[in-house]
Formats: C-alpha cells, sequence, structure tokens
C-alpha cells in the first residue's frame, strides 16, 4: 500500500507547534481536557469510590475493548456492548473499516470535502472513489440522487459525516433514511462518520448504526469532549459477522488498545453529564461570537453550521486569505481549504477550541489579511 501523509496531518498546528500559534481557529475539536479534569471518583454503583490509577494492572485488555466503556457508549439505546469495537480514535476506526470493506478495484462513494483518512486509506487500498461534491450554493446539503447515480456493482460502502466536517451541515433524519434505504436495496454498507454528534445544535438523532445492520457509526472522544490525547475511537455495528472481521482486523494492527486510556475515558463517560452540559454550553456561546462576526462583516459569507465546532465559509469579491501573514503578523490560524481538497479562498474556522478571546482576536485579524486571488 502506498501511504502519502495528508496536507491536514503535515500542517496540522500539533506538527508547527502549538506554541507558534497565538488565536489556533485551526482544530476541528472542543477545548483539549487537561488529565486533572478527568473525575477519577466514579459515579458507577458497581465501582464505588475513588479510583487509584496507580493500582492499574498493565496487562492486554479485552480485545474489543473496556466492557463498561462499551456499555457506557449506548447506555439509553438499543444497541448492545457487543456492537461496540473500541478503536484508536475515529481515525483508527475509520482505518479498520476500509481495510476490511475493500479490496483493489472496489468501489465507495464519498461525500466531498470529508475528512481526509475517508478517502487517503481507501485510495491507498486502490479503490475508485466516486465524490458527491457538496457544493456551498446548495448550503452545502447532499443531493441523494446524486448518490444513487454513483452506485455500480463495484459499490461496497457509502462514506457520510454527520454533521459534516468542515461545514457543519446535518443529515436530516429523512436524508439519513434514505441513504439507508440505499444501502439496504443494494446490500452495500452506509459509514457514518459521527465523530461531531454529540454537538448537534438541534434535535439529535438516534447513533445511525440503531437503525439497520447495513450501517456502521463511527465516534470518538476527541471532538465533543477534547480528549483526542487519550486516543478512544469506536466503531458501532449491529453485523455480528462483519463485526467479527473489524476485531480480527484490529487484534492484527495492535491486538487490544491502551488500558490506561480505556480506564480514563470509562471514568470520563462515567461523569459525562458534568463534562457535557458545560461544553455545550461554551461552544453554544463561541458559535454566538462566531455568527456575530459572520454578520457584522462584509468580506466573508457561510453556510451556518447546524452542529459541530468548526464551519467552513469563504471569502467574497475575488479575495482570498493571505495565509502566511496571517500567522506571522497575526499569529492566527485556520484550515485552508487545500486541506479539505477545496481552494484556498475556503477556510475551516474552529471556534469550539480557543478561549473566547483568542477567537475574537483571531477573528477580527481575518480581515486584515485579504489579498487578490
Ligand atoms: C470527521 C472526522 N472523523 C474522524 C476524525 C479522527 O479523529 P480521532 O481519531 O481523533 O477520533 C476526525 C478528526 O479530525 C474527523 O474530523
Amino acid at each position: 500500500m502506498l501511504y502519502r501523509r495528508m496536507p491536514i496531518e503535515v500542517e496540522s498546528p500539533e506538527q508547527l507547534g502549538y506554541d507558534s500559534i497565538r488565536n489556533n481557529l485551526s482544530e476541528s475539536s472542543y477545548t483539549d481536557a487537561f488529565f486533572r479534569d478527568i473525575e477519577l471518583d466514579s459515579a458507577d454503583p458497581n465501582h464505588p469510590g475513588a479510583f487509584n490509577l496507580r493500582d492499574l494492572v498493565l496487562c492486554y485488555g479485552d480485545h474489543a475493548g473496556h466492557p463498561g466503556l462499551r456499555q457506557l457508549i449506548v447506555d439509553d439505546t438499543s444497541l448492545k456492548k457487543d456492537d461496540v469495537l473500541l478503536t484508536i480514535g475515529a481515525a483508527g476506526a475509520l482505518f479498520i473499516i476500509a481495510t476490511t470493506l475493500l479490496e483493489k478495484g472496489d468501489e465507495l462513494i464519498v461525500v466531498r470535502p470529508n475528512y481526509a483518512t475517508n478517502i487517503e486509506t481507501p485510495l491507498a487500498i486502490g479503490a475508485a472513489i466516486k465524490y458527491i461534491d457538496l457544493q456551498f450554493e446548495e448550503g452545502f446539503q447532499l443531493d441523494i440522487e446524486k448518490v444513487k447515480a454513483a452506485l455500480t456493482p463495484k459499490t461496497r460502502y457509502i462514506s457520510v459525516t454527520h454533521p459534516h466536517n468542515p461545514t457543519g451541515v446535518c443529515l436530516s433524519a429523512e436524508e439519513q433514511r434514505s441513504l439507508i434505504n440505499i444501502a439496504e436495496q443494494h446490500g452495500i454498507y452506509l459509514l457514518v462518520d459521527e465523530t461531531y454528534r454529540d454537538m448537534v445544535f438541534g434535535e439529535q438523532l438516534p447513533i445511525a448504526a440503531t437503525h439497520s445492520e447495513r450501517i456502521i457509526s463511527v465516534s470518538s472522544l476527541s471532538k465533543t469532549y477534547g480528549l483526542p490525547g487519550l486516543r478512544t475511537g469506536w466503531l458501532i455495528c449491529r453485523d455480528q459477522k462483519l463485526m467479527e472481521q473489524f476485531l480480527a482486523a484490529k487484534e492484527q494492527i495492535h491486538i487490544c488498545g491502551p488500558v490506561i486510556d480505556e480506564e480514563l475515558s470509562f471514568r470520563y463517560l462515567l461523569h459525562r453529564d458534568k463534562y457535557y452540559d458545560r461544553i455545550r454550553k461554551d461552544i453554544k456561546e463561541k458559535f454566538t461570537i462566531t455568527k456575530n462576526w459572520m454578520e457584522r462583516q462584509t468580506h466573508f459569507e457561510w453556510v451556518e453550521p447546524q452542529g459541530g465546532c468548526v464551519c467552513f465559509p469563504r471569502t467574497k469579491d475575488k479575495h482570498t486569505l493571505d495565509y502566511k501573514l496571517l500567522l506571522e503578523k497575526y499569529g492566527t490560524y485556520v484550515g485552508p481549504g487545500h486541506w479539505f481538497d477545496m481552494p484556498d479562498h475556503y477556510m475551516r474556522i474552529g471556534f469550539g477550541w480557543p478561549t473566547k478571546e483568542r477567537l475574537e482576536e483571531g477573528l477580527a485579524a481575518l480581515e486584515n489579511c485579504l489579498i487578490a486571488r
């Protein structure tokens, strides 16, 4: 397999050095949490009292992942813990899915822009991608007819993201139903990357995998909870035969997940409500700052996001952004369009990660860095 490094990874803020950026508006997650933020007192009646990480046995863990954590992920749903496979981030889940479902010459349908792994791993395998390109002018809405037209006997799965990264646009329940119908009728799979699902502004759709054995849902603790360093992700699927294959793939890559990460993730999710309410409130306030700025200025336009903590505006009037000036003079970093196979007058702005002060300063800097396209 020929792996290529993706611009979004090469140019990521962590590779650039967090210290070299004052206003980091390039992140796709909520503000990173500290280890000390994780509540180690147990809210679980089966595990009462304080938990001492130093007592953790550093054995191989359950190959599917920490059973208590898998159960918490599907609490309050009709899904079972055995429908969940823990992975190394959502990225690990996407890799496992692509390498399990695809062979050279297969086809898949990918809604674009998309998170780069949803594209690069299939390409490395030698699969052919039929892209459904979302258009700004169409409010980045998915046209289901285009998906139907892209189907061929070689199609193995359809890959969508809800809420969408980088636009923050959500699938409606009807659109999701139509995609499920397509998958069921054609005997293919529907991959729903739900990494941003917990940040939907309006009513939340159920985890997609609850609806059909033909759906694979993917998510992680990275984005909503600001825990990308724990590398706790998962895939959910009710097709147990397929789950066995996913587990085999995981075992061949790294046997099991890191027990420390899984235990910390378990402890974190036991207290999820406490963190979640605070995070949602903060994201809402930062979204309002971004929306107010968008309405005040005249050089940028956007499709207002319906969820997540990113948006994907573009410059108007034959302008683009001088990204070098933006960083070097104004200490501000946003995700340029080419991270998403789009022209650079589009940009991803992550409004959930920086403090409100840094967000406001970064947004104000954007207008100082316009140049002719
Ligand atoms: C849509 C989407 N899926 C998956 C990932 C991978 O995230 P992680 O592996 O940290 O869960 C990202 C990260 O940016 C993403 O935006």
